[in-house]
């Protein structure tokens, strides 16, 4: 097997591109996927300020990485989750990536700043742990970017998660998520503008340049993700891609090229009509944001007009 950039000897092989490459070559294409689809979707501008979400595993670690090899200026997020001992090591993977390569980390501490962590925010509200759980990730990722003033908060989402996800809304037709699903975000009063940068990558390229590049990860999944749909979906789809390499690449870009726009505009209806949550200030249909609401449960804190609408 032969790279097919210099024709020294390769060490990986990608089936959907037909292709394998050499070390250094395998580098320079992870670079040139990510810039590729910053320029496509017209994610960052240059002399934007990017914060990216890191959770200390290989897609985070990596795109981090990818990132800073582009040039671009960007700092780190962490958020602590309060899931013992896993938080604590991906925790670690995170700090030490940023103080390796002279990197800003910011942290923010569920518990210590909310007062609860995710397996008490489940149980309150009755919710699926990684419902409350993103939930929270995604509450905090857009305080964190607005309040420290940046343009973009980029997360490592890779080809084989938007396969999943959009796998399991397709089944359900949930038009509202079919609405959101898209490699970026615009910014909007309340919102910094959202992007995915590692979308053309799949799981095993970003697991590949981690190793090939000394990118130290946590491999362990989150203990409370067992038994969650899009493992099952995942499955699924690798078994698709086994027979007929390409499958989720072409489900995924051909739903952005061809679909995506049927149900974006009630999205962006939804945004224009959101007002201020009573206790954060974060954008929300109702009084007080989901996020307000978890967090008044989890900890029994009684919020005055409290809804009960379902969080
Ligand atoms: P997940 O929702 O766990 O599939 O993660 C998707 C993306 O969210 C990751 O690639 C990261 O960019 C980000 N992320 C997940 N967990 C954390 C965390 N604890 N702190 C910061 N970012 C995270
Ligand atoms: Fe959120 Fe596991 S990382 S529930
Ligand atoms: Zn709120």
């Amino acid at each position: 097997m032969k790279c097919r950039r210099c024709r020294e000897p390769a060490v990986i092989d990608i089936r959907r591109h037909n292709a394998a490459f050499c070390q250094e070559c395998f580098q320079h294409h992870c670079r040139e996927q990510v810039r590729r689809t910053i320029s496509d979707f017209d994610m960052i501008q240059p002399g934007e300020r990017v914060l990216v979400a890191v959770s200390g595993g290989k897609d985070s670690l990596g795109l981090w990485h990818l990132l800073r090899a582009l040039d671009y200026d960007v700092d780190g997020l962490y958020v602590g989750l309060g899931i013992g001992e896993y938080s604590d090591t991906s925790g670690a993977y995170a700090r030490d990536f940023a103080q390796m390569h002279g990197l800003k980390l910011i942290e923010v501490d569920v518990p210590a700043e909310y007062g609860f962590d995710v397996p008490d925010g489940s149980r309150a509200a009755k919710r699926a742990p990684c419902s409350a759980c993103g939930l929270s990730k995604r509450h905090i990722f857009n305080e964190s970017a607005m309040t420290h003033g940046y343009d973009v908060l980029a997360t490592g989402h890779n080809l084989d998660d938007e396969a999943a996800v959009l796998f399991g809304n397709v089944l359900r037709w949930d038009t509202a998520y079919l609405g959101r699903q898209h490699p970026v975000l615009p910014e909007a009063p309340g919102f910094a503008r959202k992007v995915k940068p590692l979308v053309r990558l799949g799981e095993r390229e970003l697991a590949a340049y981690c190793v090939l590049t000394g990118i130290d990860y946590i491999v362990e999944e989150c203990p409370m993700a067992v038994g969650n749909k899009h493992i099952g979906y995942k499955e699924v789809l690798n078994a698709l891609e086994e027979r007929s390499p390409g499958s989720k690449a072409s489900f995924v870009h051909g739903f952005w090229d061809h679909a995506y726009e049927r149900f974006a505009g009630d999205v962006a209806q939804e945004r224009a009509e959101l007002g201020a949550c009573r206790a954060c200030g974060a954008p929300t249909p109702g009084d007080l944001c989901a996020f307000c609401r978890l967090r008044a449960r989890a900890t029994g804190t009684p919020l005055p007009m409290l809804q009960d609408d379902g969080a």
